[in-house]
């Protein structure tokens, strides 16, 4: 069967490749030409978009969203979601997870792709739960990780179990690229084996290995891949959507893409990738293929999260012991997949360990959370002398973290009456209350100095 191609340069390409800074007005041109080559669907939202725009590019996340579905007439349109987290770092409580569900489909979502870093089944069934009454589409990723009880049976279990929930279709989110070839045909076979739902496999070329792995999955009953325009692929984003567009024509697996439509989006993508190149905010060391991913296990996202974080403390000579230092911290944590948010967690604590000097002096307040089980379960129990180093006798919980939580909606709407016009306002102070209220007193002109300006403005009128 013709393999359908999810297109992720306007999302996971540029945030994995060139730190999410692509504007809305360079997506909205590209996703115009891309709406009519075919897609099953682009990934154009959430994940750290949402962040991106309040935080360095002083635009509403939400007109993006508007202007993109203003003109995707043919292709529905698909976001990351992070569970619980939804596009934050901490978990929300379910009243702000279930208007931002209704707000994202009424803004022109189909499709939500939602997982949770730790695959904690309770972090996802308020999103999936909300996702369907309004209307959505719900994918449910598993994050894909390698350890000694990430097996193909632990997955095909998951992967019962997430039928159950109600998805939609169920996508492999192998978010560091290690993936093998081997174990894509292994994994895809039990998977398909074991459920009727759609599969996708979401890859990172950091590797290598990607393409090879696709195909493997495509042969063991893999239906959706996900791909990036040439510009903006390989590296540590998605292989090349040309690529495979012309690798499996003439076979039953083709995707069918009209190659000129792609073709006409290429030079503009193309010259964006050249700004971002020449403004350094992509790294051409993110351009070339790392087989070390392979053994430590980092996504293309946190690599270039790292090496800022290292040329910030001016201490980029210490990159390969912090990237030998990674796997250490996860094995200590239980396993975690690297994603968001424990990706930049277990990479902050391995960069902290090298610098330090000596392992867990400091802790991230995260880090901390995480073992009082603030995050969900973890996928291996924890060492109990790693607990009781770094959180002496507090008791870590054991219910699903969100129960904990009061709804958050009402206090946000009460503290700032002046900065909320809609609903998608409240959502935006909700998630990222400081970035939110200097970009909404930006935008609805409540800054001082603007105020200040407004009057001087006056009165010369008068
Ligand atoms: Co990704």
């Amino acid at each position: 069967m013709a393999v359908k191609i999810v297109e992720t340069s306007l999302r996971d390409g540029h945030q994995s490749l060139c730190a999410t800074r692509m504007t809305t007005d360079e997506i909205v041109a590209m996703a115009e030409i891309l709406d009519r080559a075919g897609y099953y669907a682009m990934e154009v939202w959430g994940g750290a978009t949402f962040d991106s725009c309040l935080r360095f590019l002083d635009e509403d996340p939400w007109e993006r969203l508007r202007r993109i579905r203003a003109v995707c007439k043919n292709t529905k349109l698909q976001m990351l979601f992070r569970g619980q987290n939804m596009l934050g770092y901490r978990n929300y409580a379910d009243d702000v997870v279930d208007l931002f569900c209704k707000k994202s489909i009424e803004n022109g979502i189909d499709i939500i792709r939602i997982f949770d870093a730790l695959n904690d089944i309770r972090n996802l069934r308020q999103p999936v739960l909300s996702t369907k009454k309004y209307g959505g589409s719900v994918q449910i990723a598993l994050s894909y990780t390698t350890s000694p009880i990430h097996t193909v049976e632990y997955y095909v279990n998951l992967a019962k179990e997430i039928e159950e929930l109600g998805a939609d279709s169920i996508c492999v989110k192998d978010m560091a690229g290690v993936l093998t070839p081997a174990a894509a045909r292994a994994l895809f076979t039990g998977l398909r084996k074991n459920t009727k739902l759609p599969l996708e496999l979401h890859g990172h070329c950091t590797g290598g290995i990607c393409e090879m792995t696709y195909l493997a999955a495509i042969e063991s009953g893999c239906d959706i891949i996900d791909t990036c325009l040439s510009p903006l692929s390989n590296g540590t984003a998605q292989p090349s959507t040309q690529a495979f567009n012309l690798a499996l024509a003439g076979t039953l697996d083709a995707p069918g893409l009209d190659s000129k439509v792609l073709n006409e989006c290429e030079p503009l993508m193309e010259k964006t990738k050249q700004k971002y190149l020449a403004n350094g905010m992509l790294n051409p060391k993110a351009l070339s293929v790392n087989p070390n991913i392979l053994t430590y296990q980092v996504p293309g996202g946190m690599l270039s999260n790292l090496m800022s974080q290292l040329k910030a403390q001016n201490a980029m000579d210490r990159y390969d012991e912090v990237l030998k230092e990674v796997p250490l911290v996860r094995k200590d944590m239980g396993y975690p997949p690297l994603v968001t948010p424990l990706s930049q967690m277990v990479g902050t604590q391995a960069v902290l360990n090298v610098l330090m000097g000596e392992r867990y002096k400091i802790v991230a307040k995260e880090i901390k959370d995480y073992l009082k089980g603030r995050y969900g379960k973890s996928p291996a129990p924890i060492d109990p002398v790693i607990i009781k180093k770094i959180i002496g006798d507090e008791k870590p919980i054991t219910c699903r973290p969100a129960d904990l939580l009061s709804p958050e909606m009402p206090a946000i709407r009460k503290k700032y009456p002046e900065l909320i016009k809609c609903d998608e306002d409240a959502l935006s102070l909700a998630l990222f209350e400081n970035e939110a209220k200097d970009f909404l007193s930006r935008k609805y002109g409540l800054e001082e100095d603007t105020e200040e300006f407004e009057i001087n403005v006056k009165e010369l009128k008068k």
